[in-house]
């Protein structure tokens, strides 16, 4: 058999709610990639209830790993490592999936290593075939999901610089909140992207906070503000479709401008941090799957003489195959952790820990 560090690594994510198991072998192959998601289970309560998560991962992750080592055709013997998010996140979540990740560790005695879920979504980009020329440091993150909204140049494995982010809301949850004003159902952000294109965005003249504002940070709570306002006057009744579908355009058109117009300051900051570097921008989160977004960040990066790198929406959203990589990429490096550590709902990319120079 290969020895341990050429053997496949196991990666599980849990930090929200999607509970998910993947394989992938050292070269970054996916041999199995699963994701079971909660929608059903938080959608009447339209959000994320942290308690139902924490027991929804726990009934699901057990029977989701078997599958994936099963699919992947492995015995746990088989596994080179495991890798699961550990922070930050909702805490039942991560002491289900870091237990589970440690348990199968400790009874294999493979190495284990702790992945921060914001570095696994930063380092996606390098998963080999994804980017044409597989990526070399640095390139620049814009993260936008429903948990969080920031602009992240990743320098390397452990090295990120956190540029600007939201001050409020993130961008997913400003859909949303957004989508629940109009009747929409959870998660908002589809629905309400298949309602705009039935609209005019010029309708409601809404604001489009930050833009042109010096650096990268965001602002969306004044955005939803205007919005509610704005059906406010409509009374208190179900909007009539076209009214609705206007708000949607309008609203997800300021989004759109606001993205494009805080990523552009973004790329003017790295450009200046790392002069020479060829421009990539790398867009992760579930908000990257919304087609008016994806067309406003094309023409900023163009007009920046930047790339634009998204990845596959199965890759963009929360997964098990990017906290396999995170987990490769450390064990490249000699990175793993004890199994003493702890889980952390709160967990800033800045706090990581660097491979030791040499
Ligand atoms: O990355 P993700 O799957 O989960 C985390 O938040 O971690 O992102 C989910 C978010 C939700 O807020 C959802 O409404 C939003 O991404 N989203 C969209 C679209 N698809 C998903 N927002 C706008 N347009 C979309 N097409
Ligand atoms: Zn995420």
């Amino acid at each position: 058999m290969d020895p341990v560090g050429m053997r496949p690594v196991l990666g599980i994510e849990s930090s929200c709610d999607e509970t998910a198991a993947a394989v992938l072998d050292r070269d970054g192959r996916i041999l199995s990639a699963l994701v079971a998601s909660q929608e059903r289970e938080h959608a009447p309560y339209g959000g994320v209830v942290p308690e139902i998560a924490a027991r929804t991962h726990l009934a699901l992750l057990p029977g989701l790993v078997r599958r994936a080592m099963a699919e992947a055709g492995l015995d746990f013997a088989a596994l080179g490592g495991v890798a699961a998010t550990t922070g930050p996140g909702l805490i039942g979540g991560l002491i289900v999936g870091s237990q589970v990740g440690k348990g199968i560790a400790l009874s294999r005695g493979l190495p284990f290593v702790a992945v921060n879920h914001l570095e696994a979504h930063a380092l996606t980009a390098r998963l080999p075939g994804l980017v044409a020329g597989n990526v070399p440091f640095p390139y620049m993150l814009l993260l936008i999901s429903g948990g969080h909204c920031q602009c992240i140049a990743v320098e390397g494995v452990g090295k990120h610089v956190r540029l600007g982010g939201t001050v409020d809301d993130a961008a997913g949850e400003a859909f949303d909140k957004v989508a629940k004003l109009l009747g929409l159902p959870w998660p908002g952000g589809p629905a309400l992207e298949r309602l705009a294109t039935e609209g005019d965005p010029r309708r409601f003249g809404f604001p489009r906070p930050m833009l042109g504002r010096a650096g990268c940070d965001f602002s969306f709570s004044g955005l939803k503000t205007a919005v509610a306002h704005a059906v406010a006057e409509f009374g208190s009744g179900a909007l009539e479709r076209q009214v609705a579908a206007d708000v949607a355009a309008g609203f997800q058109a300021a989004v759109a401008a606001v993205l494009a117009d805080r990523a552009g300051h973004a790329m003017a900051l790295f450009a200046d941090r790392y002069p020479g570097t060829p421009g990539l921008l790398v867009v992760a989160g579930g908000v990257a799957a919304n087609g008016a977004i994806r067309t406003a960040l094309t023409a900023a990066t163009a007009a920046r003489g930047f790339h634009l790198a998204v990845p596959p929406p199965a890759l963009c959203t929360d997964n098990a195959v990017m906290v396999a990589w995170a987990g490769i990429e450390r064990l490249r490096l000699g990175l793993t952790d004890g199994l003493e550590i702890a889980p952390r709902p709160r967990w800033p990319l800045q706090d990581l820990a660097e491979p030791a120079a040499g």
